[in-house]
């Protein structure tokens, strides 16, 4: 663990549909941590929906909103944030959040993600022709950003719970190490 960081917080980040808010609720319900929702968040303080930050001000005000939750968050402590599936791909967020949390990234299947969003509308980046296809072109660029998490977690084959538990066991063990 870096010497200059001070993780106080556990971070969840990973593709669309790949579990990150069901989980982040388990881990912050055994813990005892307050949950966030970095989508939630933005939707509470602009006043509107994604899909609407999307359609009326664009993608590159969304992703400003969500540089400037990152640098918000700092002065958390104790806190299970669950961050939107794109947050974490810009370096300097990565980074930043890096220094307040430990960061796991959730990772499931092009096929599963598929299986759990496909039915669902509220996500921009899959109002596209052909959303499977977007998947895994999206992760496939994704992928070495998501690979600067502290660690990869596969929720394939595995309950919320169980995911909850090994992201808190191996938190608990980092921050002991560290202590
Ligand atoms: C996005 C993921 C979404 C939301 C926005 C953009 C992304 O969050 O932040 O639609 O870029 O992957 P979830 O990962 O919670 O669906």
């Amino acid at each position: 663990m870096d010497a200059e960081r001070d993780i106080q917080n556990i971070a969840l980040t990973g593709f669309m549909g790949c579990g990150k808010t069901a989980v982040g609720r388990v881990v912050a319900r055994v813990s005892g941590f307050e949950f966030l929702d970095t989508d939630l968040f933005i939707e509470e303080h602009v006043g509107m929906s994604i899909p609407r930050i999307f359609e009326e001000h664009g993608e590159e005000t969304f992703r400003r909103y969500e540089r400037e939750v990152v640098t918000r968050l700092a002065e958390r402590s104790e806190t299970v944030i669950a961050t939107g599936g794109g947050l974490l791909v810009d370096h300097a967020n990565m980074d930043t959040m890096k220094q307040y949390a430990m960061v796991f990234c959730l990772w499931a299947s092009p096929d599963s993600i598929w299986r759990r969003v496909k039915d669902q509308s509220h996500r921009p980046l899959l109002q596209t022709e052909n959303p499977r296809q977007r998947i895994i072109d999206l992760m496939k660029e994704r992928k070495p950003a998501y690979g600067r998490a502290d660690m990869l977690v596969n929720t394939e084959y595995r309950s919320a719970k169980d995911v909850a538990q090994l992201i808190l066991s191996q938190y608990r063990g980092a921050i002991g190490a560290r202590a």
